[in-house]
């Protein structure tokens, strides 16, 4: 089965935990453009949706649902969402899509995270895919040197910008083997907006398209 077809199985597995009327938490990259589709295609009907970024917006008001701004929903029911790297516990590396900042806060105001993805994003331990951290432009340099400090080997993203205006550096190299701490570390430098692990605030469910059906990690 190619890639997209399973990114196509795992979308449309998702939509079991959707209900008309809901209001949803909606990520960003090609998973999700495919959970798109398949919502359309569903035919339910939510309130509204909280989008994670400028093109989410795009491609969910293309299918006539009303994007809302979540300083006006309260906390969601569900947040639907895609992921670069899983390991067994759901803890998680986003941010390919360098919509990391915007996906943790969605992630944070809803009560439900179900992350989906092929099997590919399958690891052991979280580290092979670079940790994007977005950051404040002007404590790039600052950022870098701190990151190096830590283990890692930062690299700025190259002519791109984030939704926020910021800076993204993908980290090559960090030891991983405890996400918590190392999301706190990163966290924690002036500067940082955020960093790609999703380890204090995991997925609830994982939905992994396999060659064989629909794994579900809780
Ligand atoms: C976006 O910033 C990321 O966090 C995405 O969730 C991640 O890159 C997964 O994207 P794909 O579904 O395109 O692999």
């Amino acid at each position: 089965m190619s890639q997209q077809r399973l990114k196509i199985e795992v979308a449309r597995a998702a939509l079991e935990y959707v209900e008309d009327g809901m209001l949803l938490g909606v990520g960003t990259g090609s998973t999700v453009n495919a959970f798109i589709d398949e919502l359309a295609a569903s035919g339910k009907r939510l309130e509204g949706a909280v989008s994670s970024s400028e093109a989410t917006t795009q491609r969910l008001e293309d299918i006539g649902v009303k994007v809302m701004d979540l300083n006006h929903t309260g906390d969601l029911s569900l947040y639907i969402d895609g992921a670069d790297e899983v390991d067994p516990h759901r803890r998680l590396i986003k941010g390919g899509g360098g919509a990391l900042t915007r996906e943790k806060i969605i992630a944070a105001a809803s009560r439900q995270f179900v992350c989906i993805v092929d099997e590919s994003k399958c690891v052991k331990l979280l580290g092979e895919f670079p940790l994007p951290v977005e950051v404040i432009p002007m404590a790039r340099a600052y950022i870098s040197r701190q990151l190096t400090r830590l283990g890692g080997q930062p690299e700025l993203r190259e002519n791109f910008v984030t939704d926020n205006g910021n800076l993204v550096l993908d980290v090559r190299n960090l030891d991983l083997v405890d996400p918590l701490k190392m999301e706190t570390e990163i966290n924690q430098l002036p500067g940082v907006v955020t960093c790609g692990l999703f380890a204090h605030r995991r997925a609830d469910v994982v939905l992994v398209a396999t060659e064989s059906g629909i794994d579900r990690l809780k």
